[in-house]
């Protein structure tokens, strides 16, 4: 197995011009159609698009309890009603240059959805990172590809100068996948996080420079 760096692999295909209906819902009466202009991504074993409501059954059915704790939720779980309410946002968020920019990660030949990444953006051209993948799927690099792409997509095309991960310090596959995109840890930022019941967190913060980026790696037989 040899590894190699060809830019050419990676690959963003914009879809601009071309508005796409992702979500199609009654409600109260009312047709309620929600346009999506997200980019498709792809390194040639994952391919990064928009989250559509043909995925809410996966996106729950992946989440474990792993998921639910680092996210902050736990006990709660997704359900079918907050996966589509969070899809729909997303949607939105894409169609009017909102704060979340999602994407969806599917394996490149059988289109599985694997998980999940996105970038929230913030003021002064930074943005804040988060991924996820379902276990079936981890340990085979698809975080790591899917948030090399995502940061690349960010500083290529979004302007953004600076973006920050925030991982639990006990987290040591997401700091691996930080780690393995070229984010720098930079220190420990106490009660960063505020749990869905309360509870604070410290985090490790890791930053990421346009120059940090790793380059793509793309695996040969
Ligand atoms: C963190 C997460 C996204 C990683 O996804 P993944 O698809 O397995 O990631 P990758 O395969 O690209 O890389 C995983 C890395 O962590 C390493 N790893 C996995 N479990 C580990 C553990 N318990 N201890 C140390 N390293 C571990 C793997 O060996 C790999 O590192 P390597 O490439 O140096 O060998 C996934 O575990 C997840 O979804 N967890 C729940 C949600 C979460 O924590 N998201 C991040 C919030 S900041």
């Amino acid at each position: 197995m040899a590894l190699a760096t060809p830019d050419r692999q990676v690959t963003f295909q914009h879809h601009w011009p071309r508005r796409v209906v992702v979500f199609k819902r009654e409600t109260q009466g009312a047709r309620i159609a929600v346009m999506a202009r997200c980019p498709t991504l792809t390194d040639g074993v994952v391919v990064l698009d928009a989250f559509s409501s043909d995925d809410v059954d996966a996106h729950v059915g992946g989440e474990d309890e792993e998921q639910a704790r680092r996210f902050g939720w736990y006990p709660n779980r997704s359900t079918r009603d907050t996966a589509l309410a969070a899809f729909e946002q997303w949607a939105r968020d894409w169609a009017e240059d909102g704060a979340t920019r999602a994407f969806a990660i599917r394996h490149a030949d059988s289109g599985d959805l694997i998980g999940g990444c996105q970038l929230r953006l913030r003021e002064k051209r930074m943005a804040e990172l988060s991924y996820w993948t379902f276990p079936p799927h981890r340990n085979q690099g698809f975080a790591r590809r899917a948030a090399a792409l995502v940061c690349r997509y960010g500083f290529e095309k979004l302007g953004i100068e600076r973006i920050e991960a925030y991982v639990e310090p006990d987290n040591r596959a997401s700091r691996r996948v930080a780690e393995a995109v070229g984010f720098r840890e930079e220190g420990l930022v106490r009660q960063r996080e505020l749990t869905q019941h309360g509870e604070r967190r410290d985090m490790a913060l890791y930053g990421l420079l346009p120059e940090d980026l790793s380059p793509p790696v793309h695996v040969l037989g």
